[in-house]
């Protein structure tokens, strides 16, 4: 028997009418709209994958014995879809999406498959429920691939059968406050990631014990954790985000840090990527990513060095963050949140690259 790869020339499309309501942009929250069309395929390890196909979104039938409902066999991914000036879609970087959807799948013991030929897919996806994409700016469709094993019995072993869906939802500001600073409190409790676990790559397992967290940053006066790990108290991410913090150091030097992906802890994002890499065009900073004990920040805030902290994150894009509470004290950035910040400036670049306000090889048009 010939075990077949996922392959986009196999994909069957059933059209459904449009069936459920539509809300005004200005309405939508974050992740409560589906659209009338989700991508699914499904593998097994005797025949590979299925012919993807693109039917109404709505329930999937799996038995209750399926391993994601007992082990959290699963990963996703999130994407978005944007609408420019000429009508075109566009999407951000999803080379980049499918290279670490893959990468997560691999760690999680699921199938492989041809991250191109899953993009086909998706943009067919994405064509057939354009209208669906929020015109307003700070609006778009979240776009969620996500895998997971559909294995059917209660045995812990090796993935037999999987099934990948992308789900699609217009979207607003992921933090109800939308684009304005939120605080963080140090998490003294809870671990997010360690070296050696599966920070470092998108599994849900990785989120879903972090909202107990959120308690802790309530009672702090805040909106989200950060994670710090080990006696060092290494910083790891903001509640579901990358974090950035441009300080000056000792030496009175301008420096972008970030978290680095040595220690296997942190989320290799997308806009982490980009704000590092735009970091670097403008060489405004030095650009470094490194392992960060949060006493070298709370060193910094004590000499007034901290200019500003941000969290990156696909749903977030740019988060400012207005101070982080660490063991009761509030410490927080000089810098004024206004135009001249670096991370609005960051923003907008970013945001006119999404839109396709200017040209961009990060900007990736769908095809029609
Ligand atoms: C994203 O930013 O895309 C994420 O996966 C975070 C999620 C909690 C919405």
């Amino acid at each position: 028997m010939t075990v077949a790869g996922l392959d986009s020339s196999r994909l069957r499309v059933k059209i459904t009418g449009r069936s459920l309501p539509r809300c005004a942009d200005e309405d939508l929250g974050f992740g409560t709209v589906i659209t009338d069309h989700m991508l699914k395929v499904e593998w097994s390890v005797e025949r590979g994958w299925n012919a993807p196909m693109i039917i109404p979104a709505g329930p999937v039938g799996l038995h209750p014995f399926a391993h994601v409902f007992h082990y959290a066999v699963e990963c996703y991914e999130g994407m978005k879809a944007y609408v420019d000036a000429n009508g075109d879609v566009r999407l951000f970087r999803p080379r980049m999406n499918m290279q670490r959807f893959r990468t997560s799948a691999k760690r999680l013991s699921l199938p492989d498959f041809d991250g191109e030929e899953l993009l086909k897919c998706i943009e067919t996806l994405v064509d057939i429920d354009k209208d669906w994409i929020p015109r307003k700016r700070g609006f778009s469709m979240y776009l969620r691939p996500v895998i997971f094993s559909t294995t059917p019995w209660l045995g812990l072993t090796q993935c037999a059968e999987a099934m990948i869906l992308v789900l699609c939802c217009p979207v607003g500001p992921y933090f109800k406050s939308g684009f304005v600073p939120i605080k963080l409190s140090v998490d003294a409790k809870y671990i997010r990631a360690w070296p050696g676990g599966t920070g470092n790559v998108k599994a849900g397992g990785n989120y879903g014990p972090t909202v107990i967290s959120q308690a802790n940053a309530t009672a702090a006066g805040a909106s989200q954790s950060l994670f710090v790990y080990d006696k060092h108290e290494y910083v790891t991410e903001a509640g579901t985000m990358n974090v950035f913090f441009l300080i000056r150091n000792e030496r009175g030097v301008k420096q972008l840090i970030t978290p680095s992906l040595e220690d296997g802890t942190i989320l290799p994002g997308v806009t982490r990527q980009s704000v590092i890499e735009l970091s670097q065009q403008w060489g405004e900073c030095e650009t470094i990513e490194r392992m960060i004990p949060f006493g070298d920040i709370k060193a910094a805030f004590e000499r007034g060095d901290v200019l500003e902290i941000f969290g990156t994150g696909t749903a977030a894009v740019i988060q400012p963050i207005s101070g982080i509470v660490y063991e009761g004290v509030e410490y927080k950035p000089i810098t004024e949140f206004n135009d001249k910040a670096l991370q609005v400036r960051l923003t907008n670049f970013l945001v006119s690259v999404q839109y396709g306000d200017i040209d961009h090889p990060w900007s990736h048009v769908v095809p029609k």
